[in-house]
């Protein structure tokens, strides 16, 4: 996505962590890491093991050499034949010779069989009433719910991040509330059945009681803390509706799926006088949004409109959605706070609590955690949601390798000089963060919990970076890379201990070359897949690597097509089908890729679903 590239954080954390603790430059830091790696050609500095080092630099030394360069050891997990650089490039994917992929639910299909359907004629677009019945724009995160613990059928449930009016509309500026409706149908969720043909191993979408989109328009609930609170409701007395920019995702050990509210301060600008408040600001809200041009036809997205002073906080909240219920009212989870939701790792913590990292995707902005109150089982026996009582932290992160995760909790004196309760903390965690002195990071973009624990991140790139820390270590940072942290106490603690993992920029010019990591899946095995979204360096389009966590090589298994970037990630419980989704083709332009259609054919490029197999069923990425 390409809106994330504001800054919005003015606070003293800035210049506080940016001079105060980084003393290292860019190039310094380069320069004592080739220092360290003499006779070797090492990639991977962190913070703790670059102090250490600098200390104890023959142990530092055998620590990094098993990462990167001429002395690692062979991989035993990543069994596949690369993609080689000099083939990732061009209007179509490229896969490993060792897999094949097969194309599903592109933009316009029906989620129903037999609905209606768009096919990518460029010269019609689907009614706004068609597309609320086919599969939106922008496929982001996803999770597969297995019907019965089958691998060859189950419900899928996407979210659909983006999409810009010139690829949804066919033109820059919608002209009528109708146009306004087409686009705000193709954002949201589906959730639609598929089934793995008996026969040819074909996926398709069948007939289901539960297929359904959501979309900004849809009735929606607010659960947790700020549910009820003024700041919520708005003069005009409308009801809640919708989801928007939804980017990454997560899922619940009770089988829900969540989905992430990304970029909403876009999808709202002013047709008149406005006077900007503090949060508005904080939060990245402008008169001309990202140029979608709602609040011209529907003044729910206009901040001049008094009557819906207000709705903009209905968005930038988890959502949790029943993909085996459409009957279900999709629920803001308030408890999990109000920020630019890239995405949401669960996992259960010491006391069977449910623990969710995630990350909050701009510039110099946080990472986040939330810890239920207490044993998931007995909080939902008691009819109470774990994701409505609990406690939400944010990330500092210090220089020597260890990390804090401080409350966000109205109890805290600075926070209740500047905060009326605990609704207006959550209602405006960028504000409450900034005052406890969270470390403004590269952009944390998606998060995932690796079998060994650690919780890894992507950071995906900060042009803006003048100052470095120990975790934000490049200044500018135009690549990316991704940290890892390992928390106390059995995810429940309120500190942890981090490294990198891996600079991006160190991997150009290799054949594991890639920039901008961002969407992240770690398998049980021990692998950690990661997909890319931005420039990528040597040539390359957009790609999903995969990398082997404890030898820290890279393999690259898929590249997409021009103009896209690869996001999304699941798979199916026998680990042998996996899902992942080109996002933005082209950027829309058919003169760049017709793909999914055949080259040449004219089709306006649509977003789609891959379904990935290892031609030996192994399990996908081995
Ligand atoms: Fe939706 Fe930060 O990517
Ligand atoms: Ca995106
Ligand atoms: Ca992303
Ligand atoms: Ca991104």
């Amino acid at each position: 996505m390409v809106h994330d590239n504001e800054i919005t954080n003015k606070s003293k954390n800035r210049p506080f962590e940016d001079i105060l603790q980084a003393r290292m430059s860019r190039r310094n830091l380069l320069a004592k890491s080739v220092m360290l790696s003499a006779g070797g050609f090492v990639t991977v500095v962190a913070g703790n093991q670059l102090q250490q080092a600098i200390a104890h630099p023959g142990r530092e030394r055998h620590e990094l050499r098993n990462r990167r360069g001429f002395w690692r050891r062979r991989s035993r997990l990543l069994g596949f034949e690369a993609v080689k650089v000099a083939d990732g490039n061009g209007p179509v994917p490229v896969i490993s010779p060792d897999y094949e992929y097969q194309v599903l639910i592109p933009w316009g299909t029906p989620i129903q069989p037999g609905g209606p359907e768009y096919d990518g004629d460029p010269n019609t677009r689907p009614t706004a009433d068609e597309q609320a019945q086919q599969v939106g724009i922008g496929h982001d995160g996803m999770w597969f719910f297995p019907i019965r613990e089958r691998s060859y059928h189950g419900m899928l449930a996407i979210n659909h991040e983006f999409g810009r009016n010139s690829h949804v509309l066919g033109k820059d500026d919608p002209e009528s509330l109708d146009d306004v409706r087409l686009s705000q149908h193709a954002h949201g969720v589906s959730v639609v059945e598929i089934k793995k043909g008996r026969f040819n191993g074909r996926w398709q979408v069948v007939g289901s009681h539960n297929a359904r989109r959501i979309h900004v328009n849809t009735p929606v609930t607010f659960s947790g803390p700020v549910a009820g609170h003024p700041l919520l409701q708005t003069p005009a007395g409308n009801s809640p509706l919708g989801t928007v920019n939804n980017c990454s995702n997560g899922y619940t050990p009770w089988g829900t799926y969540l989905t992430c509210e990304e970029n909403f301060n876009g999808y709202f600008g002013a047709t008149d006088e406005w006077t900007i408040t503090e949060a508005q600001e904080r939060y990245g809200f402008t008169e001309n949004g990202f140029g979608y041009g709602w609040e011209k036809f529907d003044p729910r997205f206009d901040l001049s409109k008094v009557e819906y002073e207000n709705e903009e906080n209905r968005f930038g909240w988890v959502v949790e959605i029943d993909p085996m219920d459409a009957s279900q009212t999709p629920v803001k989870r308030t408890a999990l706070g109000r920020f630019k939701h890239e995405g949401v790792a669960l996992t259960i913590g010491r006391g069977r609590r449910v623990v969710c990292y995630m990350g909050d995707d701009q510039r110099f902005d946080y990472i986040y955690k939330f810890v239920s109150a207490r044993n998931w089982r007995r909080m939902r026996a008691e009819g109470i949601s774990p994701l409505d009582e609990g406690k939400l932290y944010v990330a500092k992160f210090n220089d020597d390798g260890t990390g804090e995760w401080l409350e966000l909790t109205i109890d805290n004196p600075l926070l209740a000089a500047k905060f009326k309760d605990q609704a207006e903390v959550l209602t405006y965690a960028r504000l409450a963060a900034d005052e406890l002195g969270a470390t403004p990071m590269d952009r944390p973009e998606w998060t995932t919990i690796a079998s060994n624990q650690y919780v890894y991140c992507s950071l995906t790139n900060n042009s803006r970076r003048t100052e470095t820390n120990a975790a934000n270590p490049l200044a500018p940072n135009p690549d990316g890379h991704i940290i890892r942290w390992r928390d106390t106490d059995s995810h429940v603690g309120t500190t942890f201990t981090w490294d990198i993992f891996v600079i991006a920029e160190d991997t150009h010019g290799t054949e594991e070359s890639f920039s901008d990591p961002d969407g992240l899946w770690a398998d049980p095995q021990g692998r950690l897949f990661i997909q890319t979204d931005g420039g990528q360096k040597d040539g390359l389009n957009n790609q999903m690597l995969v990398a082997d966590t404890r030898t820290g090589q890279i393999r690259r298994l898929f590249t997409g097509v021009t103009g896209d970037e690869i996001t999304g990630l699941t798979v199916t419980p026998d680990q042998r089908t996996m899902f992942i989704n080109t996002q933005h083709p082209g950027n829309g332009d058919p003169t760049l890729t017709n793909f999914p259609a055949p080259q040449g054919s004219a089709k306006i490029p649509r977003d789609c679903t891959f379904v990935i197999v290892r031609k030996n069923h192994g399990i996908v990425g081995s």
